[in-house]
């Protein structure tokens, strides 16, 4: 049987197993997916003792997104943009890498009925989940995208990436005086319970706020939008979802039902 994993450490936690078993029973795909712990110094063994027992493909996640990146023998565009890879596809001998996380982002606005095109976009953070959703989000044309980062000079590193103007990169504080439509936060801020330096009304002018993070409880940046009457305020779930659909389309070319595998997430978390 085709063999695909979900590599990362730690690992247990990760719900790409549950949601890529689903797809595969949604669209009769006969495959096994599983999670694998791989020691820190033993990811690139991981990958070529699948590859030796019918491995098709696999899931990367922290913290070897990188090493990934530079297994690969052939990369995707929006891949060698993001430095990073979340998933390999072994074929005829090669290791392609390519990066569905923007994909995952953006499809998920859509299904909130978000659209980017012509939207003035704040993306807060400039870590490796923000480098993975640039390309995508630029794809959509938005009117302007703004990438604001506690250390600018990150931030302006992405900017070089891209064609001159097409993004400009600001600190916190530069973001009191202007508006967005759509906030995106990229920082692991929430993560440490931190809180951002973002003001109520740069969030309260905007139409919808995005948090790449999910859990039980909205994360602080959500609750905030909450309170302060932002239209759609939208947890990461959906981008989880949505960057697995991506993922199991490039191995299987299918295309599997995310709203159902969505909901089944929803009552689990709860
Ligand atoms: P990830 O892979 O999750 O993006 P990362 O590459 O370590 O992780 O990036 C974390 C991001 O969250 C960075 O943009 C970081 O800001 P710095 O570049 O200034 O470090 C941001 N971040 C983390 N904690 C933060 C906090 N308390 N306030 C603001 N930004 C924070």
């Amino acid at each position: 049987m085709d063999q695909y994993r979900v590599f990362g450490n730690p690992i247990a936690q990760s719900k790409s197993p549950f949601i890529q078993q689903q797809f595969a029973v949604q669209t009769k795909q006969t495959m096994n997916y599983l999670s694998e712990l791989v020691e820190l110094d033993q990811f690139s063994c991981a990958v070529k003792n699948l590859i030796a027992n019918k491995g098709k493909g696999a899931n990367v996640t922290a913290p070897f997104k990188e090493q990934a990146f530079a297994l690969c023998d052939e990369l995707s565009e929006r891949a060698k943009l993001a430095g990073a890879v979340n998933t390999l596809i072994f074929s005829n001998g090669v290791i392609y890498g390519d990066t569905t996380d923007g994909v995952g982002l953006v499809s998920d606005l859509l299904r909130s009925q978000v659209q980017l095109r012509d939207t003035k976009v704040l993306l807060l953070g400039a870590g490796g989940a923000a480098k993975g959703v640039v390309q995508s989000i630029l794809e959509q044309s938005p009117k302007s995208l703004t990438i604001a980062n506690r250390t600018l000079s990150k931030a302006q590193a992405i900017t070089q990436q891209y064609p001159e103007g097409s993004i400009k990169a600001v600190t916190f504080a530069d973001t009191e005086n202007l508006v967005f439509d759509i906030i995106i936060n990229a920082t692991s801020a929430g993560l440490s319970g931190d809180s951002l330096p973002i003001l109520d009304q740069t969030i309260e002018s905007s139409i919808a706020c995005y948090d790449m993070v999910y859990g039980k409880e909205p994360t602080a940046f959500l609750k905030q939008a909450k309170q302060l009457g932002v239209e759609h305020v939208i947890d990461g779930l959906g981008m989880l979802v949505g960057q697995a659909a991506a993922s199991f389309q490039l191995w299987r070319g299918v295309s599997p039902d995310v709203e159902s595998v969505l909901a089944s997430l929803r009552t689990q978390l709860k």
